[in-house]
């Protein structure tokens, strides 16, 4: 039943339009390349290229090689059509997220480091945007063009079986991180959503995906708006120390 909603909507969306491989791109370039793109050029992106990126994501492996990911694809008319209901949507919501989550993103009461790692990857996000952490108003704006995508042309939402557990979970995880790679190796830009498990019933519904199907999170896809102060975030990572022991 997925499948056919997945090719019947690729039908509707446009072919080649863009093309910009990079064609000896080492992993270790497309790992530092990649990064969370929040501002997109309205150039559009080829459905060939995403539709081939996520083939070549599926070697990702998967424990049991069960490969419980499940996508569907927006770009073109089906993607406009979705961004109507979307502003609609969230036009009538005070705070994004009307619709009961299904998961929790985070657990309650973050413990630290993870609270603190999190505070400040908002901080210095807001701080690029010139936004204050009072400026509750604006800061919730910002937050709401996630359900924009934040000017993407294109995107994917990621799906899996409701009775898959935790480990099915992280192997969504290294299928959506491999399709990132693949797709900064064609030279594309994205940024993973978790945000849409504020709206699993509308995202559930326009991709017709059925009962058994839980949404996990989207991901926005195009050309990175180089001029846009919020792509200037390079995130911090941990030193090692504080998570690797080398016995
Ligand atoms: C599964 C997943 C979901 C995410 N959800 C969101 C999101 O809803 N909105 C957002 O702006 N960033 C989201 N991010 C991006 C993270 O904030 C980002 O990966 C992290 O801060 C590290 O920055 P980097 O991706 O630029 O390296 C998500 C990332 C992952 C892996």
């Amino acid at each position: 039943m997925f499948r056919g909603f997945f090719f019947g909507a690729s039908r509707a969306i446009p072919k080649q339009v863009h093309q910009s491989g990079t064609a000896t791109m080492h992993v270790s370039e497309a790992v530092e390349k990649r990064m969370s793109v929040r501002a997109f050029t309205g150039q559009p992106v080829s459905t060939e290229t995403i539709v081939g990126a996520l083939e070549k994501a599926a070697r990702a492996p998967s424990g049991g090689n069960l490969q419980p990911w499940n996508i569907a694809v927006l770009n073109g008319s089906r993607m406009d059509e979705f961004r109507a209901i979307m502003e609609r949507r969230i036009a009538g919501d005070a705070m994004p997220g009307g619709e009961s989550a299904e998961y929790a993103v985070y657990p309650p009461n973050l413990k630290e480091p993870y609270r603190t790692r999190r505070f400040e990857n908002g901080e210095e996000m807001y701080a690029l945007l010139g936004i204050a952490r009072e400026d509750r108003p604006a800061r919730l704006k910002r937050f709401a063009d996630n359900f924009r995508f934040f000017g993407a042309p294109a995107a994917i939402f990621c799906f899996v079986d409701r009775v898959m557990g935790a480990p099915q979970w992280s192997d969504l995880g290294m299928f959506l991180q491999t399709f990132m790679l693949l797709l900064a190796e064609e030279g594309l830009d994205s940024c993973a959503q978790e945000c849409w498990a504020a709206y699993p019933r509308t995202v559930s519904e326009f991709c017709d995906t059925g009962d058994e199907l839980m949404l996990f999170c989207g991901m926005a896809i195009g050309y990175r708006d180089t001029n846009a102060s919020v792509n200037r975030l390079v995130t911090s990572r941990a030193p090692a120390k504080e998570w690797l022991k080398v016995l």
